[in-house]
C-alpha cells in the first residue's frame, strides 16, 4: 500500500491487509521486499529498541530519527509514525512542530492515541495535508491511567465509549484506526460501523487489517507470549544459535578458514 487511498480501497473491497512495526533501516529493507502492506514506526521502539519499560519514554527526537532510518529502507511502503507521549497535549504549536518533524523524516501519516480532546487537533492536522491514523482500546501512552495492559471495552459503558470515540476520530478525519486489545465482537461492531478501515492488534478476526510488533512476530521476545501473538519465526533461538556457533568456531579455530583470508 502506497497511499491512504489504498487503505480505503481495501475496506471497500473487503481485502484484509497487514502492518508491522519497524524501527531501523536494515529491517525496513526486508519489509520493503515482503508482501506486508504497510509500516508503523511505533513508539513501542522505546521498549523494543531502547529497553525502556513503556512507551512514555519515546521522544520526538527518537521518533524522527527512527522514522528517517525506516524511510531510507522502506521503498514505496506507506509509513505511519507515532506521535509520542504528550506531544498532542501541549498545545497546537508543539503538536504541529512534531507532526512536521515526523513528516519531514519520511512518514506519510501520523498516529494519535485516544479521541478525548483530540478532535480539533486531528481536524487541523488533516486540513494541513497530513493523514492521521487513530488508536483506541489499549492505548499504551495511558498505561498508568488504564491500570496496566488490560483488555479494554469489556463493560457496556467501555464498549459504548470506544464506539463513540471511533466515530469522533472518523468524523475528525482519521483515515484508519488501530484497535488494540479489545474483544473480538466489539472490534467487529466498530469495523462494521465505520467507513474507514480498522487495524487490530489483540482485537480478533473481524478488523480490516492486522498489526504486530515486528520483533514479537519474529519471535525475538521469548518472555512475551500474549494470547493474541503468533510468532512467525524463532528469531531469538536462531540468533542465539548463530552467535553460539560463531563463538565456538572462533574458539575451536574452525572459523575463519584459509579461504576467508586475503592473499
Ligand atoms: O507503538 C506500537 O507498536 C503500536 C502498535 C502496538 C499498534 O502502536
Amino acid at each position: 500500500m502506497k497511499t491512504i487511498l489504498d487503505f480505503a480501497h481495501k475496506k471497500v473491497k473487503k481485502e484484509k491487509f497487514s502492518m508491522v512495526t519497524c524501527y531501523d533501516y536494515g529491517m525496513a529493507k526486508i519489509v520493503a521486499e515482503s508482501k506486508v502492506d504497510t509500516i508503523l514506526v511505533g513508539d513501542s521502539l522505546a521498549q523494543v529498541i531502547h529497553g525502556f519499560p513503556n512507551t512514555l519514554h519515546a521522544t520526538i527526537e527518537m521518533m524522527a530519527l527512527h522514522t528517517a532510518a525506516v524511510a531510507r529502507g522502506a521503498g514505496n511502503k506507506f509509513i505511519v509514525a507515532d506521535m509520542p507521549f504528550m506531544s498532542t497535549r501541549k498545545g497546537l504549536e508543539t503538536a504541529m512542530n512534531d507532526v512536521q518533524k515526523l513528516m519531514v523524516a519520511g512518514a506519510h501519516a501520523v498516529k494519535i492515541e485516544n479521541a478525548d480532546g483530540h478532535a480539533e487537533l486531528i481536524k487541523h492536522i488533516v486540513e494541513s495535508g497530513v493523514p492521521v491514523m487513530g488508536h483506541l482500546g489499549l492505548t499504551p501512552q495511558s498505561i498508568h491511567q488504564l491500570g496496566g495492559p488490560k483488555i479494554q471495552g469489556r463493560s457496556q459503558s467501555g464498549a459504548e465509549k470506544l464506539m463513540n470515540d471511533a466515530f469522533i476520530m472518523e468524523q475528525a478525519g482519521c483515515f484508519s484506526i488501530v484497535l488494540e486489545l479489545i474483544p473480538t465482537v466489539l472490534a467487529g461492531k466498530v469495523t462494521e460501523a465505520l467507513k474507514i478501515p480498522t487495524i487490530g492488534i489483540g482485537a480478533g478476526v473481524e478488523t480490516d487489517g492486522q498489526v504486530l510488533v515486528l520483533n514479537d512476530m519474529l519471535g525475538m521476545s521469548p518472555d512475551f507470549n500474549p494470547k493474541f501473538l503468533k510468532k512467525f519465526s524463532q528469531a531469538h533461538d536462531n540468533t542465539l544459535a548463530a552467535l553460539n556457533l560463531y563463538a565456538s568456531e572462533v574458539s575451536d579455530k574452525s572459523f575463519p578458514k584459509p579461504e576467508n583470508g586475503y592473499e
